[in-house]
């Protein structure tokens, strides 16, 4: 007991003593608070961004967590690693989702700018121009874009010249529709549905109404400001519309489900702007691989890595395209897919 007394009465002396020579040492307390505090953000900067170790951070911030997103972001990643920027050895990714909040996606891209990251890479549209609009110097890579033009991500295609490039995923309205005859020849309303707030789905509806009032349809519209939204929607549509069109929407997608439950109940086709979005229940689709979009999109991060400017580097469009059909949905709505689509086709369901 004595023993450890004098244990504690030492160390106090010896922590008094060298508090002391600190003093003495560096008379300027200010300037040390100052030196101290400078250590600490220097501390900071090394935990968000591992630099000096040697690894690359990324930042990678996606609207929502709906199957085609996380398509894209898994074969990203997947990509990258074969291309020699694993995680945990060359590179460091954040992943945030930002679970279709927009006061979200904005904390979650400051956050990345403030930490200077060393590449942002956004999914989908409101992601991008959520990050776009943090940082004017950190390199942002946008993924699967329907309409990076429209949406005000690039001025050029094929020069975008400031710190934003990336891939997209525009599909032809008139495509979908084209293909939507031969499936459901008698067609006349259209019910359009989608967020009006998502400028990739605003541009591809537009492209709809084009191709209807070339070609005698009727374009209704049933819009949505969030997922909770969707089931009201497409309940609004039966009995107005004979096909629903939905474009590439992330609101959409991430209720699609639901839109499947009350479209199939109604037995009217739904014809949707994505893969994904017919293996969820829609009828069917003329669209891209994502995929491969999310490999292209590594391909562009690593060039950017290695030290090419965002802006140097063209805006990749998709050029090959599938249609995709739900042969579940066809029978539970008793529609018949003809036997040449079938053929051309990827197929959902038996
Ligand atoms: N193209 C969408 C955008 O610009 C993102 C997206 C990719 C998407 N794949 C999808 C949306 C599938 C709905 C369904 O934001």
């Amino acid at each position: 007991m004595k023993k450890n007394l004098k244990a504690v009465i030492l160390v106090c002396m010896s922590i008094l003593l060298l508090s002391l020579v600190g003093c003495t040492a560096n008379p300027d307390k200010e300037s040390q608070t100052g030196l101290e505090d400078k250590k600490a953000a220097e501390q900071s900067e090394k935990v968000a961004n591992p630099d000096q170790s040697g690894e690359k951070m990324i930042g990678i911030v996606q609207i929502v967590e709906h199957p085609s997103l996380n398509t894209i972001r898994e074969s990203f990643v997947q990509e990258l690693a074969k291309e020699g920027f694993k995680e945990g050895d060359r590179i460091s990714i954040d992943y945030q989702n930002a679970q279709g909040d927009q006061t979200n996606l904005k904390t979650i891209c400051q956050k990345f700018a403030n930490n200077k990251y060393d590449l942002i890479v956004a999914i989908a549209t409101p992601s991008a121009q959520a990050a776009a609009g943090e940082t004017k110097t950190i390199p942002v890579l946008f993924s699967a874009c329907t309409d990076p033009l429209g949406s005000g991500l690039v001025a050029n295609l094929e020069k975008p010249g400031q710190n934003v490039t990336g891939t997209s995923d525009a599909v032809s309205a008139e495509k979908i529709m084209q293909l939507a005859k031969r499936i459901t020849p008698k067609i006349k309303t259209v019910g359009a549905l989608y967020n009006s707030s998502e400028t990739n789905s605003v541009s591809v509806v537009k492209d709809l109404k084009a191709y209807a009032a070339k070609n005698g349809l009727k374009v209704v519209e049933a819009t949505v400001t969030n997922s909770s939204d969707v089931q009201q929607a497409v309940a609004s549509l039966t009995g107005k519309a004979d096909a629903i069109f939905s474009p590439i929407d992330n609101t959409v997608a991430s209720a699609m489900p639901v839109v499947a439950q009350v479209a199939n109940k109604a037995k009217i086709p739904v014809y949707v702007g994505a893969d994904s979005m017919v293996k969820d229940g829609g009828l069917a689709t003329y669209g891209i691989n994502y995929t491969v979009l999310g490999q292209e999109t590594a391909k562009m991060a690593v060039e950017i890595l290695n030290g090419k400017k965002a802006g140097d580097i063209p805006v990749k469009m998709m050029s090959e395209m599938d249609i995709y059909v739900n042969k579940d949905t066809a029978k539970a709505i008793g529609v018949v897919i003809p036997e040449d689509v079938v053929k051309e086709a990827k197929v959902f369901g038996k």
